[in-house]
């Protein structure tokens, strides 16, 4: 009995969600993967994108960046006929009753987040709301109060005419690289409104996702998501200073890191010392977080010194290349990883592009291998450092990218680099040496083999 009333329940929802039409404003990492995920989980979702290349590139199904499995829900969405595209604003806010708002917030010279977008779809979706009401649920990721002034903006651009919706908060805390996972996995579902009713109608959208659901008011689902975020960059500049004095006492921050983690009130992950934080979320939110923090006269010290931490790993990085080899000039050195972190083509804000011209600038020829990312990095070497060219090489094969060369650098963490023969490695190099600026590998195994092998946190070679 209890069963068939569940069953019953599955099928009532399932009918519910087809007739639920969802529209999503911007094809970016967010916006899409929150796209084909709604869609295979049986919504009608409705896509815009401004961007007339990227969009063309999506309705044949072809993702425009790299993010493993997105392709294949993207084309699922397109085939079941669940994901289909419009021209515009307009079209999208007369035919959905919820409109996720996916834009770019890109951070501007003064670290402050630019609301250039916002402030574009805002007007759009003003211009363009009727008497149906509608809810309109930002994702992008935003300061304390964006919710309230893209309410307050809309109302402007009514002019006085009545408008019938409201605007929930609803950070979206998916990892580049695992998007799709974390999409039908998340941790938990925050959404921030005014009005509880309204909040709890959006949870319905996400009743079947298994996540702790918490509805909470606009601001405070606004400082949820950048709190998270230099939260877990506290945890990586915290582990990388404390690996600073695993150094000292040739120590294995590994067993540092175990040993502090251990504790269930800290547990072991995002604790793992490296090269720093890099990509599209921490290091931007962290600078937004000291602005928003300035802007109130609150004392930002703490996020101030994890981002100088942070900082600095590329100079510690630096350091124990050149300590390592004596001498960089006119030695060919290898950089494994141009993205930055695994399983993404996404290189901004990665550690190597700032390491790979420092080492250039003294002199040394970079050969660099990267599995996805080196599309990317060309173009950025060709738009910020033209004159690098004969000195930057580009390989697309991992065993040619090492041959005659003095040291790899080792800076990301696909997991490709753990899996390559190291005893075919030994035999291309000019001199073997290996400094890990992830951990990835196995010290003793390495040393095994012959190299001389570095890495973070840890003096036993
Ligand atoms: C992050 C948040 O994890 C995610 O919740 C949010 O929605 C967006 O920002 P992402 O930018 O994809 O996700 O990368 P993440 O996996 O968090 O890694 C960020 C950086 O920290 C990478 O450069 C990674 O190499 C580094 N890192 C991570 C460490 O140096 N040590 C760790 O223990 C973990």
């Amino acid at each position: 009995m209890v069963l068939l009333k569940e069953k019953l329940k599955e099928i009532e929802t399932e009918s519910i969600k087809k007739e639920v039409k969802v529209g999503i404003i911007g094809a970016g990492y967010v916006g899409l993967v929150t796209a084909a995920g709604l869609a295979y989980k049986g919504y009608h979702v409705l896509v815009v994108e401004k961007d007339k290349e990227k969009l063309k590139k999506i309705k044949q199904g072809i993702c425009p960046f790299y993010e493993p499995d997105l392709q294949r829900y993207l084309l699922e969405g397109i085939e079941s006929g669940r994901l289909s595209f419009r021209e515009n604003i307009s079209e999208l806010v007369s035919e959905c009753r919820y409109i996720f708002v996916c834009v770019g917030t890109p951070i501007k010279d003064d670290s402050t987040y630019d609301m250039y977008y916002l402030d574009i779809v805002a007007k759009e979706i003003a211009n363009n709301l009727k008497n149906n009401f509608k809810v309109i649920i930002i994702r992008s990721t935003v300061p304390p109060g964006t919710g309230r002034w893209f309410k307050k903006a809309i109302l402007r651009y009514r002019r006085g005419l009545t408008a019938s919706f409201e605007v929930v908060s609803m950070p979206e805390f998916l990892r580049e690289g695992n998007a799709i996972y974390d999409f039908f996995n998340p941790s938990r579902i925050i959404i921030g409104s005014d009005n509880y009713d309204i909040g709890k109608e959006v949870s319905e959208l996400y009743s079947d996702f298994g996540a702790p659901i918490l509805i909470v008011s606009l601001e405070e689902a606004e400082i949820i998501k950048l709190a998270s975020n230099a939260f877990l960059a506290m945890r990586i500049s915290f582990i990388n200073s404390i690996a600073n004095l695993s150094e000292v006492f040739d120590s294995n921050i590994e067993n540092i890191r175990l040993g502090i983690g251990l504790d269930p009130r800290i547990g072991t992950e995002f604790l793992k010392a490296g090269i720093g934080f890099g990509g599209s979320c921490l290091p931007k939110d962290l600078s937004a977080l000291i602005s928003v923090f300035n802007n109130y006269q609150i004392n930002p010290i703490l996020f101030e010194a994890v981002k100088i931490i942070n900082d600095e790993r590329i100079d510690i990085f630096i350091n124990k290349i050149k300590k390592a080899l004596w001498n960089i000039k006119n030695k060919i050195l290898t950089v494994w990883g141009v993205s930055f972190k695994a399983n993404t083509d996404d290189i901004r804000e990665s550690p190597a592009l700032k390491i790979i011209p420092k080492l250039v600038q003294e002199g040394a020829f970079i050969n660099v291998y990267d599995p996805k990312g080196l599309h990317n990095f060309q173009n950025y070497v060709q738009k910020n450092y033209p004159n690098f060219s004969n000195s930057i090489k580009l390989i697309e094969n991992i065993y040619e990218s090492t041959v005659n060369s003095s040291a790899i650098l080792i800076t990301n963490d696909w997991d490709e680099y753990k899996r390559v023969n190291y005893y075919n490695i030994y035999e291309l190099m000019e001199t073997p040496i290996i400094i890990d600026g992830r951990n990835i590998l196995n010290p003793l195994e390495m040393k095994e083999i012959g190299f001389e092998y570095y890495s973070i946190g840890n003096n036993i070679r």
